[in-house]
């Protein structure tokens, strides 16, 4: 018996909402074929995609991690499964890969199990990988590369997941440079202490870009792009970040900023035309610096 899942990558953060806001893209994506075996334990055959550089042991890897956890919730370790994963979209990238890898994988072994979980359930198991990847078992990207489209993290503890609509016309660039940021350094520089003022106006964009998004209101939606607690710190990661952000907003755009740890940025565009515009012209500000980039646009 055996399945083939794909999972897709996401943007987490969304400019102001650190840890709180992700939403999932059509493509790139990780697939996962998992096929169970007779014997108990998890096998990974073969890692493609991702140039040799994934750890094939089971506790090391997300998406072995993710199923571990999940056999062990539901009390079937007797089960074991072989894996192979493909790998479609560059690592530490801001695009969620660890995250596409763990969730696809968890999804994979509940659909051979016979579903005992629904889809919202299998979260926990697909943090438990986020957590081996980057220290810490964020949900911004493995809750939307699960439910797909915008998802909240209203609380961690416990987990209070919500879905919204977002208006149809709405669309992300994605813009991916050829440089690396890992996410657990991108965590370890941040401040851990915020004044009130600066709190004050991160949750005024908070609830600005939630109501935009509900209302279908695009110039509060972009108002609301901004992030004046994350942004400034981990900007200085990302060799040509003010040019790139100029430049997609001169496109068009309603907002941009980094993709959940960086290096890539996202900008949010009202229109896939818009949102094309702003591929070639954040592609051409890091080209102006002699940086390679890869540009994807996507509904949400
Ligand atoms: N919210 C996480 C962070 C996402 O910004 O560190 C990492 O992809």
């Amino acid at each position: 018996e055996q399945v083939r899942v794909y999972a897709p990558a996401t943007v987490a953060n969304v400019a102001c909402g650190f840890d709180i806001f992700g939403f999932a893209v059509d493509r790139p994506g990780d697939e996962v074929v998992l096929t169970k075996k007779d014997t108990p334990g998890i096998i990974i055959s073969e890692i493609t995609g991702d140039e040799g550089r994934l750890p094939l042991e089971v506790h090391k890897n997300t998406a072995g991690i993710a199923i571990q956890k999940y056999l062990e919730h539901i009390g079937r370790t007797d089960q074991g499964f072989t894996m192979a994963l493909h790998k479609d979209m560059p690592l530490g990238s801001g695009l969620g890969s660890s995250a596409a890898s763990a969730v696809a994988g968890v999804f994979a072994a509940n659909e051979l199990m016979g579903k005992p979980l629904s889809q919202k359930e299998l979260l926990p198991f697909a943090m438990e990988g986020e957590r081996v990847a980057c220290g810490s078992a964020h949900a911004d990207n493995v809750g939307p590369s699960l439910l797909g489209g915008f998802v909240i993290i209203r609380s961690y503890n416990p987990l209070d997941i919500i879905e919204i609509k977002v208006p149809e016309d709405l669309f992300a660039t994605i813009v991916h440079p050829q440089v690396e940021v890992n996410t657990k350094d991108a965590r370890s520089i941040l401040e851990r202490e915020i004044p009130l003022s600066k709190t004050i106006e991160q949750m005024g964009n908070v609830a600005g870009l939630t109501a935009g998004l509900l209302l279908s209101d695009y110039e509060l939606i972009s108002r609301s792009l901004e992030d004046v607690i994350i942004e400034p710190i981990r900007s200085i990661l990302i060799p040509q970040f003010k040019e790139v952000k100029s430049a997609a907003m001169a496109a068009g755009a309603l907002g941009c900023s980094i993709s959940g740890s960086g290096p890539s940025l996202f900008a949010l565009s009202r229109g896939l035309e818009t949102a094309e515009k702003v591929a070639v012209a954040m592609t051409g500000a890091f080209k102006d610096a002699e940086i390679e980039s890869e540009a994807y646009v996507s509904g949400i």
